[in-house]
């Protein structure tokens, strides 16, 4: 059995970190790289406070171009493979850096969105949510019961994360033994320093991904290839590990 295999099947608290790349297999653009959202458009001219106030509209035409695509997206492989991952683990805390729930769709019920979703809203006066089925961008700025402007619940750039959801996702990781990052370039914190302690801890860090990342180096093991055909055949390893089928029988 290969190593990693091997420290794979033999974890029992297992965290993961994902980003854009677990998505792109539906079809859903990554931000930075070659065709990347990110080499279309400036983030702080789409992504940020500072933008949405100077021009709402620009920054909602945006969002909901990505809502447009979110909607017609469907988990792929990769997605589901963590779903049935979670069902097999002691623990399992799956957080993730994406705000298209293509997560919870494909049936993962642990999980932690660093970034928020965007199939929600959030007032900016009275910070009442809603989601986009209830209301959304159609040509006219969206506005909350209160009068307020509505944004999407996202974080931007110079945004802080959600406090309490980033204190689980830590508290995950100081309490693992395994944890997988998976799509993801790793270079925007706070996420990108979840990898990092874990590896501080001691605990094996298992990279998938495409391409080389600036984590890829200290990984423990670095996967390459598209998180849909890496990660099947991991959680059916995991699954099918002679130890673990004696338990559940
Ligand atoms: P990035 O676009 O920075 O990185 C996506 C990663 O996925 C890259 O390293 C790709 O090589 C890899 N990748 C692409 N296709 C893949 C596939 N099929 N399987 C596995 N890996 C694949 O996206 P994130 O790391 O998620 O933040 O970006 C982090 C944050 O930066 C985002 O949440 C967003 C962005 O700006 C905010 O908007 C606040």
């Amino acid at each position: 059995m290969d190593d990693h295999i091997q420290i794979i099947v033999n974890s029992e608290n297992i965290c993961i970190l994902t980003g854009a790349g677990i998505s792109a297999e539906s079809g859903i653009p990554t931000f930075r790289g070659a065709g990347g959202m990110w080499a279309k458009y400036r983030p702080e001219e789409l992504a940020t406070p500072e933008a949405f106030a100077a021009n709402p509209r620009l920054v909602w035409e945006w969002y909901q171009a990505r809502r447009e695509a979110v909607s017609k997206a469907a988990p792929n492989p990769g997605h589901k493979a963590l779903a049935e991952w979670e069902g097999l683990a002691r623990s399992f805390v799956l957080v993730t850096q994406n705000v298209d729930g293509l997560h919870r769709a494909a049936g993962s019920r642990q999980v932690l969105e660093l970034h928020g979703n965007i199939r929600r809203n959030r007032c900016t006066a009275c910070g009442r949510e809603s989601t986009m089925d209830e209301i959304t961008f159609n040509g006219q700025l969206p506005l909350c019961e209160c009068g307020g402007l509505l944004r999407p619940a996202v974080v931007w750039f110079g945004e802080s994360l959600p406090e309490q959801v980033l204190e689980a996702a830590f508290a995950a990781v100081r309490q693992c033994d395994l944890f997988l990052t998976v799509g993801t370039s790793a270079v925007v914190y706070p996420a990108a320093a979840l990898p990092r302690l874990a590896l501080d801890r001691g605990v094996p860090v298992i990279e998938v991904n495409t391409e080389e990342t600036p984590f890829s180096a200290g990984a423990t093991y670095s996967l390459r290839g598209p998180a849909g055909e890496v990660l099947p055949p991991l959680v059916a390893a995991y699954a099918s590990a002679p130890h673990r089928s004696r338990q559940i029988s």
